[in-house]
Order: structure tokens, then C-alpha cells, then sequence
């Protein structure tokens, strides 16, 4: 088995039994929480920091207590999960490094912060994985690429998954250079899945269909060729997409005349170009070790 071989651990097995302190409880902060009460986290266990007193009320109907800095919310946590802006990481950095409980796991969401800039901005051994969950994780569906500074206890690196795995499935990432290429794929993927569908709905509606039936047809079509692709359960192993296409492509039938534009089209060329301008991107977002 390649040293990459990927198996992504499926989400809420059992709920984590940390201290988890949630700093940033905006969009991704507030649907990891909510993740963890959901798959059976008790709500004593968990805290959250916010600047706006809007987002700590939100708390409140999840029976999670909510500070209004990231100081007063990491006292006596196990975990602690940056789900700040990107921008806004290094001054919550500062903010905490002093009062960081010693052992404690740092757990970064943001986008672009490298592993080493998070080790020189916080002490020295502070263990520290970084994440890249995606969209669907508001959903319980997302899934998370993960990456760990060396040696890291595998303790630590079940702890990480766990709590990850309250929102989706995870997949350990190595090296950590390879996070670009998760952003540009997983990350930023559901806008694709999602401009592809705009793609076919409105190409089917100028054929004469009417919009309810379009935006019907093509996203139950979609998921039931994401659930076939693994062969009709996502815990399943994935299947071999060429041959799931072979099957319904009939020698001179509708489905191969429509792959020939796609193909004619260089859709395959597209979609490598695409993936490498976000890969790029997200290279260039992420900024110099400091
Ligand atoms: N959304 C996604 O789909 C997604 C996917 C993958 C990764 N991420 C990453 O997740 C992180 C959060 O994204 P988001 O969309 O959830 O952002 P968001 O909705 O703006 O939430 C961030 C929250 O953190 C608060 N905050 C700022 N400084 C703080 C501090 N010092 N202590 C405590 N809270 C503080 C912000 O308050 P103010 O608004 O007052 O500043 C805001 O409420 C980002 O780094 C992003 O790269 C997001």
C-alpha cells in the first residue's frame, strides 16, 4: 500500500471528551460547535470567544458558555480551535501565547497559516495541527485535510480528528505543501460541483424545461452519482469513476454524444488549469514564516 494511500475517517464515531475551546465563532467557528453537541459532545466541555455579542448569544441556545476574549475562554482547555480570519490569527496569537495551558493542542482552521508560522508565534513544543475543513461541514458533510508538526502524540492527532470529525469525514495531508492543492480542491471543490450544476440547470431550462424540474433533475442527479462513486454509501471504498462512465455510455448513444463536446472542449485541460490557478493562489496567500 502507497505510503499516500487515502482513507478518510468518516465523521461522528465517538464525540471527543476534551476541553475544547472554540476562539472565533463566526461561520465555521459557531457550525464546529454546533458539530460537536450534535454528535454528543456535552456542552460543559466546550467554550467559545467572540468579539461580537451577537455570535455569544448564539451560544447561549447551544447551552455553550461564551467569552468575549480568547484569555478568559482557553482557562483549563485540553484544545484549543483558531477559527478566526486569517488576517486576524497573528493578534489572537499574541493574545494567547502567554496564558496558553501548557499541553494543550492547537488546533488552526485559517487558511494559508503555515505550521511554522503558528510554532513562532506560540511557545516553544506547543502541538499544533492545522486543518482545512470545506463548506459542507454546515451540513455534517464537509471534509477536512489535516497536517501535524512532527512527532506529534497520536494521542493529540486523534484528538484532532475527533473534533474534526463532528463536521465530516478527515484525511491526514503529507506533506503539509500539499494543503494548497487540498484548498484548491476540496476547499474551493463545492463552488465548482455548484457551477456545474448552474451549468446544466440553465442549459436544460433553454431546452425547454421548466426551472423546478431543471434544479430537480440535475441535483438528484449529482448526488446519486457522488453516492454512486462510492458505491452507494460514503464509508464504501471509492469505485473506479472511468468504468462507472463506461457503463452508461452506450457506443454511439445520447451520454457519448455529450461527453464528446465536453472532451472536444478540453474539459479535462480546463479543470487542470483550474486547479492549478487555486493552488497558486493559495501558495500566495499564505504568508512568510515570520
Ligand atoms: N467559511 C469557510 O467555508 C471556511 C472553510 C475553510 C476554512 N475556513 C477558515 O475558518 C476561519 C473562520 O472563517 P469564518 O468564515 O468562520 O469567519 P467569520 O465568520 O468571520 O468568523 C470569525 C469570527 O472570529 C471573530 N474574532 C475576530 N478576532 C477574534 C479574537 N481575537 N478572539 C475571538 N474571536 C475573534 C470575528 O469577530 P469580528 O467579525 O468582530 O472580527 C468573527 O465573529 C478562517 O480562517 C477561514 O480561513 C473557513
Amino acid at each position: 500500500m502507497s505510503k499516500h494511500a487515502a482513507t478518510a475517517t468518516e465523521p461522528r464515531n465517538h464525540p471527543p471528551s476534551a476541553r475544547i475551546a472554540v476562539l472565533g465563532c463566526g461561520n465555521m467557528g459557531h457550525t464546529l460547535l454546533q458539530g460537536l453537541v450534535s454528535g454528543g459532545c456535552p456542552p460543559d466541555l466546550l467554550r467559545g470567544a467572540d468579539p461580537s455579542a451577537a455570535r455569544r448569544a448564539q451560544l447561549k441556545d447551544l447551552k455553550i458558555p461564551g467569552y468575549a476574549t480568547a484569555g478568559e475562554a482557553i482557562a483549563g482547555a485540553d484544545a484549543v480551535l483558531v477559527a478566526v480570519k486569517p488576517g486576524q490569527v497573528p493578534g489572537l496569537l499574541r493574545e494567547i501565547r502567554n496564558t496558553l495551558p501548557p499541553g494543550a493542542l492547537l488546533l488552526s482552521i485559517a487558511a494559508g497559516i503555515r505550521l511554522r508560522t503558528l510554532q513562532a508565534a506560540l511557545p516553544p513544543d506547543t502541538p499544533i495541527v492545522r486543518a482545512m475543513p470545506n463548506t459542507p461541514a454546515l451540513i455534517g458533510a464537509g471534509i477536512t485535510g489535516l497536517c501535524a508538526t512532527a512527532r506529534l502524540d497520536p494521542r493529540l492527532r486523534r484528538r484532532a480528528e475527533a473534533i474534526l470529525r463532528s463536521v465530516g469525514s478527515t484525511l491526514w495531508i503529507e506533506p503539509e505543501q500539499l494543503m494548497d492543492t487540498v484548498t484548491a480542491l476540496s476547499g474551493s471543490g463545492p463552488a465548482y460541483f455548484f457551477y456545474f450544476l448552474e451549468c446544466l440547470e440553465t442549459a436544460a431550462v433553454e431546452l425547454g424545461l421548466p426551472t423546478e424540474q431543471a434544479r430537480l433533475l440535475a441535483r438528484h442527479t449529482a448526488l446519486g452519482a457522488a453516492q454512486m462513486s462510492f458505491s452507494g454509501n460514503s464509508s464504501a471504498a471509492p469505485v473506479d469513476l472511468a468504468g462507472l462512465r463506461r457503463a452508461v455510455t452506450s457506443p454511439g448513444g445520447t451520454t457519448e454524444a455529450a461527453l464528446r463536446e465536453f472532451q472536444d472542449a478540453g474539459l479535462e485541460d480546463i479543470t487542470r488549469r483550474a486547479l492549478r490557478a487555486a493552488q497558486r493562489r493559495a501558495d500566495s496567500l499564505s504568508e512568510p514564516s515570520e
